[in-house]
């Protein structure tokens, strides 16, 4: 049997617009992806945010749900146009109420709360006034925004998330359109990233100044990325493999573990790649207390030297392609989520020691890690062994890595509850809880008896 260090901490996580509904209640603002969920061909089904798990109202039944399951941690994102509408103006005292009694209703039931201040529901006047992330108006918004909630949340919250996974709002709001809000561009997404990154520093920079000290928090950002393995031992395909995790994780990870962009990013991309100022690397260098990473896949990558052959053999997920020059595939033996995810958890360890060797060992949280699967409701029950399987196989390289020194802390589910998959609506069901949209009812699913399990076996 394995156990985890005696302090590992065990979580679920969630984010807003996929759980909260409530779309306009309470004086709420509206959101990108409240705009992009309305316009029509966007999502599946033209299935929208508005309602979906109506977490909003029904927080403390969700609460309730997580204490029984023994979770010890949570992880939820605040919506920034419910608590500043338009997201530089006035604050929405109602909105920051429902976050301040929902962080009440955790620590009653002995749960630990992680606020991620951007989980990609920007506030649409700020896309409509100045284009959103593509601007470095953003950032003082963002500093503004992000002091407005250590003030009122960050006497309980002590464990805050800047951004989530600044790659994916980037790369598929920004370059390839899956997303809010919807741009289909080259050199968009490089912008995007700049502008996170340096709101990102911001906030830190004044929760240090203003806030740490005496709300003795931690605070940092949850990056995602995919295990790239070289397809072959050929030494063109070990570099192939590295220059795809340097686009990945290196993009948003290396200007704050290592000062400045990977070189083989500035190389390759030359002017279409921001630079920093010398003062913005200062700020941006050591501004995170750990490594949030948000890590769900592998695939194999390989080197390509022309285009057409590149184009052709394209195998999702690699960010921008024609910068990279990296073919990647999968094998045809691996297992696939319903979300055609392969399930592969030894580059889950072989992700973590890299990050362990590149980053100088920094303490990791997965922040999130979980399967999509076609579940079924059968007399009330939801028999989901597949999930099970899933969990103990990442679990058991989590487990491995931290044998082999890496200094991973805590391990949060995707997700707490069936939710809005963004672009692929209610279709893909991640949850550890089953939810019914049309009753909106919850059912637990036999994985979040296993996790409880875990939980227990691991002395907590
Ligand atoms: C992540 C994202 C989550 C969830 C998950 C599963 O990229 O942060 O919101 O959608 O993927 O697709």
């Amino acid at each position: 049997m394995i156990h985890f260090p005696n302090d590992f901490l065990w979580g679920t996580a969630t984010s807003s617009y996929q759980i909260e509904g409530g779309a306009e209640a309470d004086g709420k603002g509206l959101s990108i992806w409240d705009e992009f969920s309305h316009t029509p061909g966007k999502t599946a089904k033209g299935q929208t945010g508005d309602i979906a798990c109506d977490h909003y109202h029904l927080y403390k039944q969700d609460v309730a749900l997580m204490a029984k399951m023994g979770v010890k941690a949570y992880r939820f994102s605040i919506s920034w146009p419910r608590v500043q509408p338009d997201g530089e103006g006035a604050m929405n005292m109602a909105g920051m109420k429902f976050y301040s009694d929902l962080v009440d209703e955790l620590l009653a039931n002995g749960i630990e709360p992680w606020v991620t201040l951007y989980h990609w529901d920007l506030p649409l006047a700020l896309h409509q006034k100045f284009d959103g992330w593509l601007s470095k108006k953003v950032v003082d918004c963002f500093g503004k925004y992000a002091s407005y909630c250590f003030e009122h949340l960050g006497d309980r919250v002590k464990n805050w998330i800047t951004l989530n996974e600044p790659w994916v709002v980037s790369i598929l709001g920004y370059g390839q359109g899956a997303m809010a809000p919807g741009y289909i561009s080259q050199d968009k997404p490089y912008i995007a990233g700049h502008h996170q990154l340096l709101s990102h520093a911001k906030a830190v920079e004044i929760y240090r100044s203003k806030y740490q000290s005496t709300q003795q928090g931690q605070i940092g950002i949850s990056n995602n990325c995919d295990w790239r393995e070289p397809k072959t031992g050929a030494p063109k395909d070990l570099e192939a493999a590295q220059r795809s995790l340097e686009f990945f994780l290196g993009w948003f990870a290396d200007p704050i573990w290592l000062g400045d962009y990977p070189d083989v990013m500035k190389k390759r991309l030359g002017d279409r790649l921001p630079s920093f100022s010398e003062e913005e690397k200062k700020s941006l260098l050591g501004s995170s207390d750990f490594f949030g990473l948000n890590h769900y896949t592998t695939l194999f990558a390989s080197d390509v030297n022309e285009r057409e052959e590149m184009e052709s053999n394209v195998h999702g997920n690699g960010g921008l392609f024609e910068d990279q020059y990296v073919k990647l595939t999968a094998d045809p033996n691996w297992k696939l989520t319903s979300m055609k995810w392969a399930i592969v958890p030894w580059g889950c360890k072989k992700l973590l020691l890299w990050i362990k060797d590149r980053y100088d060992n920094p303490e990791v949280f997965i922040t999130e890690n979980g399967c999509s699967s076609d579940d079924q409701v059968i007399d009330g029950k939801v028999d989901d062994p597949h999930r099970i399987e899933f969990f103990q196989g990442y679990l058991s390289e989590c487990h491995k890595a931290i044998q082999e020194g890496s200094n991973l802390s805590g391990y949060f589910i995707w997700s707490f509850l069936d939710n809005f998959e963004w672009a692929l609506g209610y279709e893909k069901r991640f949850g550890i809880t089953h939810v019914d949209f049309d009753s909106l009812e919850r059912t637990p699913k036999s994985s979040a008896k296993w996790f409880e399990k875990v939980i227990e076996e691991n002395g907590f």
